[in-house]
């Protein structure tokens, strides 16, 4: 199975690992030595989450270890109320190795307040959890994740995620630009890749939380009754098939009460024209968001995938978000897989969207761009869905290029022909995405410690929520 393409992948990836005290603790976002490199020297979370999955598949556990304790003792411990400061149990966007000015090796967090446009991130504690999981899977090491500094880290992750705040939704509140979308994009308010993360994280907590301390009996229940309503809300409120489509093409508005359909209040004339072909039939696929007045029907390819991995989405609607993949190949995957949204904002949306940003050009970066790193999650939702030959040829498609273009970050255009305008060369997670989608595919029964299965207490408690609300 080790072709030379993989083999070259996997040196760059050793290549991008990153020391601290003579340990290794994580890998640099990109190796590449163009002006401007602003902050991909450092070690992001959501990044090294691939990196990490990509060494684990490949047993290379003590980097991750490093990471996982090296992130706990970066977490902030700070009290709520100075806004300007991260708030307590937040883990770093990012870290960097630097000098203190007796020359000893410190490791600098930034969560988010040296970051480009001041952005904090929602995902890193979220992608902190599913490593955890990953690696205590991997490794049988249960004792690791319950030491007392790992389990008051989940405590405080849950707590940050599961607070109360002005929404009455079982989805997370995400501000503009605080995941791997970084920027404005219109992906405010509660988007699915968010929520899927979200979701993921939730089951790692559960299987996490050690039962043996009644400290953690609280979070266990709030966890689990947390996961049922997501469950119910998710599937039932973000779901997009044809018959969804028609009903929804066909809503009364201005309703108000308990037993109505259109309970967001979702005008028909907000529907874009587009959706009405590319939605075929057999498909489906979960909107990009949802809140009062609005859904936003674009399709985010890490949250419908990331939905199928942690069982979010149930067999027939993972086979139906798959059939979509399929069916709209030539969009989705085209000369690169695979496109982080799809379609890209343009004319005057593009500019009230992002802020006439330059970087989220119509079908570029993150406004349609496609991005490599996803091979991962689309191998391991394909294994889950049974789809591994569909994603086989997406891998083949990729293989042609990579090596030749300098493994870039992303792709540009309608069809992702060409290497992204701001690429950086030798980004890290296209790497690893590739050697992760490479071993799972080569290898399916080792992507269950990837995976969930159905949790039918929690179906049940979704179930119980449904009769309810
Ligand atoms: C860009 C991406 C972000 C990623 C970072 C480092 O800012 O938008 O998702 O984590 O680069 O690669």
């Amino acid at each position: 199975m080790e072709t030379s393409l993989f083999k070259k992948a996997w040196e760059h990836l050793e290549a991008s690992v990153v020391k601290y005290n003579g340990k290794p603790v994580g890998t640099v976002a990109a190796r590449d030595s163009s002006p401007g490199g602003v902050n991909y020297d450092q070690v992001f979370t959501r990044d090294f989450a691939v990196s990490a999955i990509a060494f684990l598949l490949n047993g290379q556990t003590r980097i991750v270890k490093n990471f996982l304790s090296t992130a706990v003792a970066l977490q902030s411990r700070e009290k709520h109320f100075d806004c300007f400061k991260a708030g307590e149990g937040l883990m770093p966007a990012s870290f960097k190795v630097d000098a203190d000015d007796s020359g000893k090796p410190v490791l600098i967090p930034d969560f988010g307040e040296k970051a480009i446009a001041r952005v904090a991130p929602v995902d890193s504690g979220l992608w902190w959890l599913y490593i955890l999981r990953v690696y205590v899977r991997i490794t049988g090491d249960r004792q690791f994740a319950k030491q007392p500094e790992f389990q008051q880290a989940i405590r405080l992750i849950l707590e940050l995620a599961l607070t109360n705040r002005f929404d009455m939704y079982p989805t997370l509140f995400v501000p503009d630009g605080s995941y791997m979308i970084d920027r404005r994009m219109g992906v405010y308010g509660y988007p699915i890749d968010i929520q899927a993360l979200f979701y993921l994280a939730l089951r790692c907590a559960r299987e996490l939380l050690a039962q043996d301390d009644a400290q953690n009996t609280v979070y266990a229940d709030a966890v689990r009754e947390r996961l049922g309503h997501l469950t119910y809300h998710v599937r039932n409120n973000y779901w997009l098939d044809f018959d969804q489509l028609n009903a929804m093409y066909r809503y009364d508005v201005e309703k108000y009460g308990e037993d109505i359909a259109n309970k967001f209040n979702i005008f028909p004339e907000s529907i874009p024209e587009w959706l009405f072909e590319w939605l075929s039939d057999g498909a489906g696929y979960f909107a990009g968001n949802l809140g009062p007045g609005r859904m936003d029907f674009r399709f985010f390819s890490a949250g419908n995938l990331l939905s199928i991995i942690a069982s979010l989405a149930d067999s027939e609607k993972a086979l139906a978000i798959m059939n979509l993949i399929g069916n709209r190949r030539a969009d989705l995957i085209g000369c690169m897989p695979l496109k982080a949204c799809y379609p890209a904002v343009s004319g005057k949306q593009w500019e009230a969207v992002t802020g006439s940003d330059r970087k989220n050009a119509p079908w570029s970066y993150h406004n349609g761009g496609a991005w490599p790193f996803l091979l991962w999650v689309l191998a391991a939702a394909g294994v889950k869905a049974g789809r591994q030959d569909d994603c086989r040829q997406a891998l083949a498609i990729a293989e042609k290029r990579l090596e030749n273009d300098r493994w870039p970050e992303y792709y540009d255009g309608q069809k992702s022909r060409l290497v992204g305008k701001y690429a950086r060369y030798y980004q890290t997670w296209t790497c690893a995405g590739y050697v992760a989608a490479c071993t799972i595919l080569a290898n399916p029964e080792k992507t269950a410690p990837l995976l969930f299965e159905q949790d039918e207490d929690v179906i049940g408690c979704a179930v119980r929520v449904g009769k309810q609300y």
